[in-house]
């Protein structure tokens, strides 16, 4: 089946707000704005509304608050909405791209079809046209594809952002091209996300990567089971013996002509296609959820797509090992020692830490292909989801300042990762007695410990690891957001590989 995802035609305009021809036009307004001399013209437009709202708070400017009314005199657009963006000073990029993505999401639920952005705030703008653009473009997503009636509202057909007269409006269609490309590419990630299991096996999910990857020039590789074993991939083969379908490894690369020899960006995602968790199976509640294990080896595929259209200016290796994780006849079981590509052995005590273990290889599988800088990114531990909760994907790893680059670039990219410890006492609790380490560290700390399994393999190289088990999927709709597959670190990943002047 084809990706689905489509998009509105995103344009910039220099026309006046009173100019555009448009369905509605939609306004952030802050809280605490109810002086702000350019609403006036638009409380004139809408015959008094805006002021009357106001006064009556029932526009307060509250985040994704919106007041829809009609434009009674001399513009061109039919409706204006009112979006609430919070307060002024608290506004930065990521909470733009929300509230531009709530106003679309809005728009769409009012079946229009073409809409247009006022840019206001104090925000640089190229950073908040692209920002804004981001947003719409998220808005366009639909998680529907399964359904043969009742269809949500389609996407817009036509949105415009309205930047003022500026000297350089090039950087403008520039931040527009970016915003689009990394929005799509999101959006292209929580499809793949929300795709059932037996729909996305690995081989299906290595094609989808093909594909993905073809129409941005990043060549890809598959590695078969052969060539996965003549590599001594055992962890991996390790979480594939349960399953009928056969593993993969996808391999991406992005070689744009004269990039220097150093750095190489290696991203790393896990592939896990369904988690049933293996012969120490997990409780069937919830466990639907598991067909979206490998949303960090969506987000790197994706990621490096962005990354071959904006055409970063650096190297970069993509490694997705996929697998299913099944409790089959032939299944990896608690108390079997596997032995991973970079020559550590692993005992496996319980099977459904599976993540870490195909991570392992593809983490030694980077620098084995020249990565000087790693980030993997992977939904690892339901520990991550208990001490951070939703609100935060939490990162690891090591320097302290390869961790910050990583850390600041998600956070602007709208990915927010918060710090989280590798301290030597969790390397006690992966201790065996009878092979180099354990899978897991038991309860506590168990996202610490983790990712203390992880950095065994990172080869001592400046390595970041994003544990996504609480971001990559939502339950319950958000204002800017639908419920499912949110596509979380593409757009971190993708600007990441625009950053390496600022890399030691
Ligand atoms: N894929 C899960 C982690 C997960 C849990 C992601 C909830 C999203 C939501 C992972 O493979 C897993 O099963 N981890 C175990 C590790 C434990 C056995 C040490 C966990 O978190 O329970
Ligand atoms: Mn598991
Ligand atoms: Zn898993």
């Amino acid at each position: 089946m084809p990706l689905t995802v489509s998009l509105p035609v995103i344009a910039l305009s220099a026309a006046s707000p009173a100019d555009v021809d448009t369905d509605l036009l939609a306004v952030p307004v802050f809280d605490g704005d109810d002086t702000a001399a350019d609403l006036r013209a638009l409380d004139d437009a809408t015959g008094g509304v805006l002021m009357r709202a106001q006064e009556s708070r029932e526009l307060q400017g509250r985040l994704y608050e919106m007041l829809v009314t009609p434009v009674i005199s001399g513009w061109h657009a039919s409706r204006i909405a009112f979006v609430g963006a919070g307060k002024r000073k608290e506004f930065n990029t990521e909470r733009l791209r929300r509230v531009a993505a709530a106003a679309a999401l809005g728009a769409r639920q009012r079946r229009v079809q073409r809409m247009a952005w006022l840019n206001r705030g104090d925000l640089p703008l190229v950073a908040a046209v692209q920002a804004a653009t981001e947003g719409i473009a998220l808005s366009a997503f639909s998680a529907d594809r399964y359904k043969s009636a009742e269809r949500g509202a389609p996407p817009l057909d036509q949105a415009l952002i309205i930047a003022g007269p500026v000297e350089e409006p090039s950087e403008l269609e520039a931040a527009i091209d970016r915003g689009r490309i990394l929005g799509e590419s999101s959006n292209i990630a929580r499809e793949l996300s929300n795709e059932p299991s037996n729909v996305l096996t690995p081989l299906v999910f290595a094609e989808r990567a093909t594909e993905i990857c073809a129409a941005a020039g990043i060549a890809v590789n598959i590695l078969g089971e052969r060539e996965i074993a003549d590599l001594g991939m055992g962890l991996l083969l390790g979480v594939a013996r349960g399953s009928a379908e056969p593993p993969r490894v996808i391999v991406m690369r992005h070689s744009p002509a004269g990039a220097p020899h150093a750095p190489v960006l290696g991203l790393i995602g896990k592939g896990i296609t369904f988690d049933t968790g293996g012969i120490s199976i997990k409780p069937a509640d919830g466990m639907e959820r598991m067909k979206d294990d490998m949303a960090g080896g969506a987000a790197v595929i994706c990621a490096m797509r962005a990354i071959g259209l904006l055409k970063a200016p650096i190297n970069v290796i993509g490694i997705v090992p996929t697998t299913e994780n099944m409790p089959g006849g032939r299944a990896m079981k608690p108390g079997d020692v596997l032995t991973s590509a970079s020559g550590k052995t692993v005992e496996v005590i319980n099977t459904d830490a599976e993540g870490r273990l195909v991570l392992g290889d593809g983490l030694w599988y980077a620098q084995k292909l020249g990565a000087t800088h790693l980030v993997d990114v992977a939904t690892l531990t339901g520990a991550a989801v208990v001490a951070l909760g939703k609100a935060t994907s939490a990162i690891f790893g090591q320097p302290d300042a390869w961790v910050d680059v990583v850390r600041q670039t998600a956070d602007a990219a709208g990915d927010r990762c918060w710090p989280m410890p590798l301290f030597e006492e969790y390397a006690e609790q992966l201790r065996s007695e009878i092979a180099d380490m354990l899978n897991t560290g038991g309860r506590p700390a168990g996202a610490c410990t983790a990712a203390m399994f992880l950095k065994e393999f990172a080869g001592g190289l400046p390595w970041a690891h994003l544990d996504v088990a609480g971001t990559a999927w939502f339950d319950e709709a958000k204002p800017w957001m639908p419920k499912g597959a949110s596509g979380v670190a593409v757009r971190a990943l993708a600007e990441l590989a625009f950053t390496s002047t600022t890399w030691k």
